[in-house]
């Protein structure tokens, strides 16, 4: 864990209203641009293991690919069944045509 900003993906990657999958320091993460702003969290679901980059992301929300438990991106709230547990978010911003995250 680090408390300094580290690089995800360029602006470009993420396109509006758009969700990718990023790797960043060794952790899966999902990017979301919602809005204008740029969101993370983790990428993997606290239900079982899926990848909610893979899912369906409309409305600041991300459903799951695999049974359709629904996230908060903006604070990781589990909004449906069958999660129940909060995914983890992260602090990012965009400089300089990057996007930025801190993993602490
Ligand atoms: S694995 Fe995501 S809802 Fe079951």
């Amino acid at each position: 864990m680090t408390d300094t900003w580290i690089r995800a993906a360029a602006s470009s990657d993420l396109e509006p209203d758009a969700v990718i999958g990023v790797q960043v320091g060794g952790q899966d993460l999902a990017l979301y641009r919602h809005e204008g702003t740029v969101y993370a969290t983790h990428n993997v679901c606290t239900h079982a293991y899926a990848l909610l980059s893979d899912g369906y992301f409309e409305d600041g929300e991300i459903e799951c690919p695999i049974h359709a438990a629904r996230f908060s991106i903006k604070t990781g709230r589990a909004l449906c069944a069958p999660a129940s547990i909060a995914v983890k978010t992260y602090a990012v911003q965009e400089k300089d045509g990057d996007i930025l995250v801190k993993l602490a």
